[in-house]
Parts: structure tokens; C-alpha cells; sequence
């Protein structure tokens, strides 16, 4: 078969630059599409690092503005894979030259840099995604299915957790270089839109739209010294935050974030319980789902846990041989994978701008709500 070639110029090198340089170099060994992804360009503001990563990645060229890469006749695509205060800007121009874009979580800021990108990839008419690479672990994708086949029936509740502790030390600088997360310009918030909005997608996309919440947020460290601007300066992030939440459907949920939880290093969980059965699902044992259905004879009843790596899992068909299982960079490869589907198909692979938005409405309700202690509506 003759491919069409996707000519990826991807902005940032770090954490994620690396796990999507991983998915489009893998993706073609694994699944079958009519489009190829090529690394053609790679842009970073440090050029001898970009070159460095260049060349680890087998990537030809390197740009040190993003506006150069946009601008280019020979990239296809502009995957955002910097922090959260470059994404509207080079989103809204990509999509204005015309470019596919694919963007890190959280899409904006705030709700309002979402939209105005969302307007902009719907206008150009270009194809979009946004990386809430969690729901593509084959465990959480088998959640989906179960609760669509409605074999949970009615849900009643929905609990999530990602818990931390890697900014409990008060000699923490905030700002600049692995540290922009705790530096609210960039960042935009706190652990509400950066670990919570994972939690968010994934609860939207299993139980459906979040109608209203109640949040409580709390900064413990109020003052850090900033390795850009200097000095101490206030920290106006949100360290910690617990909301409730009520869906659309009637289930009431919780949802808890935190980088102070001692021990905890990326404690994601979820639990799901329905009329009929309930689902648990865990990131540090991710291959695994927890299962206890009612209708199972009552003696045996109990909580199963599914070795998620059979053939007839979620896109496990294309990896080993069964109760073999794989990791946290095959969510990045199966996200491209149904990317490029998408593109044969002539579909969007979600979620897509649009979708990722109402994940922001929601963190901007929490935030909103934990100062005016009141409930508030998230759509
Ligand atoms: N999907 C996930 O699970 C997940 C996990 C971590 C981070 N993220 C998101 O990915 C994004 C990047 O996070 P990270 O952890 O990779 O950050 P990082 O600090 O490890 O890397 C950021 C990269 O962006 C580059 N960069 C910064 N400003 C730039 C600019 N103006 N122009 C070009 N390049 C620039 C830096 O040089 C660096 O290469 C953020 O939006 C973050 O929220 C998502």
C-alpha cells in the first residue's frame, strides 16, 4: 500500500516531547494505516538541546521559533507539546496556515484560550486532538465498553484520585524549567488543571457530561523564590483540590488532587459503581481492571481482576502474545494510531478541541467555586 506521508513538526522536547517523538516512530511497526507520521522538525528555544534530541529521534531539522515550523511548506501537522501558556497562540496560528494540530493537556489556560482555539481549528476546518492519553490504557478503554454495553446499569457513583508529593519541600523554586507548573502565569492553575483535568476526561468520557460542582482548593507553600523573576514571590497556584461533583446522569462524584500526599508519586484511580457491578481502576497496575459484577453466583462473588492483555482487549491484538503486557508509553501509540485511523476514515479521533473544552469549563467551575463557596455550573 502506498502511504500517505504526515509530516509531524512537534514543538518541545521534554516529558511529553519524548513520548510522542516514542508514538509516531513506533506506531507503524504496530498498526496499519494509509498515513506514515515522519518526524520532519523539532523546535525548542534551546537549539543545542533541540539538535541533541534531533538527532536522538533520527529527526532531520531543527527550529528554534515556533512561528518557523509553522510556517513551513513541508510539515503536515504541529503537535504542542510545550507548557500550557504556548498552546493557544500556536494552536490558533497552525490552524490559520492551515496545519493539522494535535495539543497537550490542558488545551487553554482557562476555558476562554479553549475556546478561541476551538473556533480556530473549526474554522480552518483542520483535523484536531487533544493528548488525554489515559483514556487509550487498554483497562480504561475496556471500562468504556462495559459501561457502554450497560453492564454496570444505572451509575450511582464516580471517585477519582491522582495524588503526589514532589512539592511538599518549602526550598522548592517555582517557574521556568521543570518547575513552570507551579508558576500560575504558565501554568494557568494548580493540580486542577493539570492532574484533575485527566481525572475529568476520563469521568466525561466513561459517565458522561459533569453538570455542577463544589470545590475547595488550598496552597500550602505561599511564597517560593522564582528562578525567572527572582526573589520570593507569592504562589498562586492551587497546590491541593477536592470537588463534587454531580453528572448529568444523576451519579454524584468526588475527585481529589494533590502534590503534598506524601509517598504517592502518580496515584491515579478510579472506581465506578453501578446498579449492577462496579469497575476500579489503578495507574500503578494499569494492565489491570477491577471488576465485581452481582449477578455472579453468590458464592464465588467477588472483586475479579482482569490481566487486561488478552487478545480480544482493547488494542492488545496488536502487541504480544496473551498475558504479556505493555506500559504507559502504548497510551501515546494507541492515541496516533486512532489518530491516523481518523485521518483514513475521514473522521475526527477524539477527544478533539471541542471535546477537551468541556474538561476545561469544568476546572474553571472547581476554581471558581473554591473562591465563592458556592456550587457552580460546569458547561
Ligand atoms: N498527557 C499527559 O499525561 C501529560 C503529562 C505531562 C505533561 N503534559 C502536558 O504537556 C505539556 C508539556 O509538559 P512537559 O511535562 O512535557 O513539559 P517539559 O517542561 O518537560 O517540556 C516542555 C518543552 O517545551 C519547550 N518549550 C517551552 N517554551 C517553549 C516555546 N515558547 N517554544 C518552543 N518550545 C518551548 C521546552 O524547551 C521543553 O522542551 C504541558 O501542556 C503539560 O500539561 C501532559
Amino acid at each position: 500500500m502506498t502511504k500517505k506521508q504526515l509530516r509531524v513538526g512537534l514543538i518541545g522536547y521534554g516529558f511529553m516531547g519524548r513520548t510522542h517523538a516514542n508514538a509516531y516512530t513506533s506506531v507503524g511497526h504496530f498498526f496499519e494505516s494509509g498515513h506514515a507520521p515522519e518526524l520532519t522538525a523539532v523546535c525548542a528555544r534551546d537549539g543545542a538541546r533541540a539538535k541533541a534530541f534531533a538527532e536522538q529521534w533520527g529527526i532531520k531539522s531543527v527550529e528554534t521559533d515556533w512561528r518557523k515550523i509553522v510556517a513551513r511548506d513541508d510539515i503536515d501537522l504541529i503537535d504542542i507539546a510545550s507548557p500550557n501558556d504556548t498552546h493557544e497562540e500556536i494552536a490558533i496560528a497552525a490552524a490559520q496556515a492551515g496545519k493539522m494540530v494535535v495539543c497537550e493537556k490542558p488545551l487553554g489556560r482557562n476555558a476562554t484560550e479553549s475556546r478561541a482555539m476551538v473556533d480556530a481549528v473549526e474554522k480552518a476546518g483542520v483535523a484536531n486532538m487533544v493528548w488525554y492519553n489515559y483514556r487509550r490504557v487498554p483497562a480504561v478503554t475496556l471500562a468504556k465498553q462495559l459501561i457502554d454495553e450497560g453492564r454496570l446499569g444505572r451509575i450511582f457513583h464516580y471517585r477519582a484520585k491522582f495524588l503526589q508529593d514532589w512539592t511538599i519541600a518549602a526550598d522548592l523554586p517555582q517557574g521556568g524549567e521543570g518547575l513552570w507548573r507551579l508558576d500560575k502565569d504558565v501554568a494557568g492553575s494548580g493540580v486542577t488543571g493539570d492532574l484533575l483535568a485527566h481525572c475529568i476526561d476520563t469521568a466525561m468520557w466513561l459517565n458522561g457530561a459533569i453538570d455542577s460542582v463544589s470545590g475547595m482548593t488550598e496552597t500550602f507553600i505561599k511564597e517560593r523564590t522564582h528562578t525567572i523573576k527572582g526573589g520570593m514571590q507569592k504562589v498562586t497556584i492551587d497546590d491541593a483540590c477536592a470537588f463534587l461533583a454531580r453528572f448529568a446522569n444523576g451519579s454524584l462524584a468526588t475527585f481529589e488532587a494533590t502534590r503534598y500526599a506524601r509517598g504517592h508519586k502518580a496515584l491515579y484511580t478510579l472506581e465506578i459503581n453501578g446498579e449492577n457491578a462496579s469497575i476500579f481502576w489503578d495507574l500503578h497496575d494499569l494492565h489491570r481492571l477491577e471488576f465485581f459484577d452481582h449477578k455472579d453466583e453468590g458464592r464465588t462473588r467477588g472483586w475479579r481482576s482482569v490481566h487486561v492483555t488478552d487478545g480480544d482487549h482493547p488494542y492488545m491484538d496488536h502487541w504480544w502474545v496473551p498475558g504479556l503486557q505493555i506500559g504507559y508509553e502504548h497510551t501515546f501509540i494507541h492515541q496516533v494510531a486512532d489518530f491516523l485511523k481518523g485521518l483514513d476514515e475521514g473522521k475526527p479521533a477524539a477527544p478533539t478541541f471541542r471535546e477537551a473544552l468541556a474538561t476545561d469549563l469544568v476546572t474553571d467551575a472547581v476554581l471558581k467555586s473554591a473562591e465563592t463557596g458556592r456550587w457552580e455550573k460546569a458547561t
